[in-house]
């Protein structure tokens, strides 16, 4: 689902950058147990910043940064800085349906993206199946504690509407990961 002026406001400004950059990839980066991330995937990259941490953080030689949202798409490209050129590809995809194939990449991203989705689970699927066989999904999300005043009849959904196919508790989300694992389907 594309974003809702409030929230573009307010993930699309330097602020978001500086945490994204300065905490997010820092914390994220201390949770994996790969030296190195050749081929990486990020779904919903917004601005592109992900991307960037992604290459310096995570030591990537590749990545596809995609989003549902072209206008977004747009904006990571112009912000692109030229040594990232030949590293960084940008594109549109729905991360309920990639267009991409099985076991490819060593790492996934969602900074913020899966509860934007019609379908959470859906989403894992995908992620699941795009990610080699000991490959890494890396991802920060709010649960539904939280995105429950988000969601449709809720009371800051005026400011930024969620779908309600996107909010979960830690604990299915966990067991939807787990079974994803479980099932082979990575
Ligand atoms: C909260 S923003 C996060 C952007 C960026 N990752 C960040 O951390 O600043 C969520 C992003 O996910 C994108 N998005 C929403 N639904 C999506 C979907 N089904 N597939 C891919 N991207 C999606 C939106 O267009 C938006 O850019």
């Amino acid at each position: 689902m594309k974003l809702k002026l409030g929230e573009r406001l307010i993930t699309n400004n330097p602020l978001r950058a500086f945490i994204q950059r300065h905490v997010e990839g820092h914390m994220l980066r201390t949770m994996g147990s790969l030296k190195e991330y050749p081929l990486c995937l990020e779904i919903g990259c917004g601005r592109g910043i992900g991307a960037e941490i992604i290459v310096k953080q995570f030591g990537a030689k590749k990545v596809i940064a995609t989003d549902i949202d072209p206008e977004q798409i747009e904006r990571a490209k112009k912000n692109l800085k030229d040594d990232l050129k030949s590293i960084i590809e940008f594109k549109v995809a729905d991360a309920m349906a990639l267009d991409e194939p099985d076991e490819k990449f060593d790492a996934v991203f969602s900074f913020g993206v899966i509860h934007h989705t019609e379908d959470w689970r859906k989403a894992i699927k995908e992620i699941a199946r795009v990610l080699k066989e000991g490959g890494e999904f890396f991802f920060e999300e709010p649960l539904r504690n939280f995105m429950k005043f988000f969601v449709k009849g809720g009371l800051l959904s005026a400011v930024a509407e969620h779908p309600l196919g996107g909010i979960f508790e830690f604990a299915e989300f966990k067991s939807e990961l787990k079974k994803n694992n479980e099932e082979g389907i990575r």
